[in-house]
């Protein structure tokens, strides 16, 4: 009788078994790979094959506003120049993926330009669905005077997607009830208490009393995340916490994450710091060197908290 895979082990065991050791074998031999390209985004996604990524995250050069420093587009040419990039992005996307684009359209003449609004019905026309639109509000901006306007705390994050079912894990960034829930969910109004069907027919209804003693909730579709004020060595450089909220949305450790505007490479430093794989694609030598210092410090402090665990490889374009 074979002592090692004994015959009488109950099925339901060995399948715990089995799915333990494969857990831990898939932990201890992970090899997340961080690849950055020098190049043009629409050249060098040329070479990649179609539905290649779990998520697209990036943070496109803005219509003329940095020119000084990366070359800028003017507005008026700005959906003419991004559709074919939208193109290979759409290409190289899974179906079950989902592409986040941070952009916010300036002022020009005194009144906002419609460039993003352009862009996302010549992306519809692409095949794209616009699926939703969420807002980082710059919880630490900074005060300004204006003649006609006051001052800009806000960035668009448009969702797009390919097919409707796509990759979401919403338990990955659920937040705290704080005190909402002392206040509101202590003092249930009769509609509070049962299912409350929406007024304006969309089909939709809430039962607020459902939360009642959770410790957890669901999001909104407003992020309040601080800009980071260090000098980064880039002018457009993200918040780590802001690709970092929509890499635990939408992909899993071991997933393929591609930020074809790399800029510093924030995105692939966040990527590897969750396990998921990434490609950057940077078009100046100066910035895709710094993300390549940037992504070998991430890396260095990943490898030495711990050692053993898990193998980085980068691969330099
Ligand atoms: C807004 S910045 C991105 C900053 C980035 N999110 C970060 O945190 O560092 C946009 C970057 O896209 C780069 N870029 C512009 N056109 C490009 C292209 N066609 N392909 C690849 N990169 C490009 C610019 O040089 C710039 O560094």
């Amino acid at each position: 009788m074979c002592k090692v895979f004994p015959l009488d082990f109950p099925l339901q065991a060995w399948y715990y078994a089995i799915k333990h050791f494969r857990t831990k074998a898939d932990y201890w031999m992970t090899k997340i790979k961080t690849d950055l390209y020098l190049g043009d985004c629409l050249e060098v996604l040329a070479n990649f094959a179609d539905d290649s990524f779990d998520l697209i995250m990036t943070s496109p050069p803005y219509a003329d506003r940095r020119s000084k420093t990366y070359g800028g587009i003017s507005p008026d040419e700005y959906v003419a120049w991004f559709t074919p990039r939208a193109e290979e992005f759409l290409r190289v996307l899974k179906p079950s993926g989902t592409f986040i684009l941070n952009i916010k359209e300036q002022a020009v003449d005194g009144e906002r330009h419609t460039y993003v609004i352009e862009l996302i019905l010549a992306m519809k026309k692409q095949g794209w669905l616009w699926t939703e639109e969420f807002v980082w509000h710059k919880k630490n901006c900074y005060p300004g005077k204006w003649p006609n306007r006051f001052r800009d705390a806000w960035e668009r994050c448009l969702q797009f997607n390919k097919s409707r079912k796509f990759n979401m894990y919403q338990e990955a960034v659920m937040v705290p009830m704080g005190d909402w829930a002392e206040k509101r969910l202590k003092n249930l109004s009769k509609t509070d208490q049962s299912r409350d069907t929406s007024k304006v027919g969309s089909g939709f209804g809430k039962n607020v009393s459902n939360w009642v003693d959770r410790q957890m909730a669901y999001p909104t579709n407003v992020l309040h995340l601080a800009t980071e004020t260090g000098n980064r060595k880039h002018s457009a450089v993200f918040p780590k916490s802001l690709p970092e909220w929509f890499i635990r949305l939408f992909t899993k450790e071991n997933d393929w994450v591609l930020d074809p505007f790399a800029g510093s490479g924030t995105t692939c430093q966040v990527a590897q710091k969750l396990l998921r794989n990434s490609v950057g694609i940077e078009i100046l030598p100066e910035y895709y060197q710094l993300a390549r210092e940037n992504i070998k410090l991430t890396q260095y402090q990943l490898f030495e908290e711990d050692q053993n665990a898990v193998h980085y490889t980068t691969g330099d374009h």
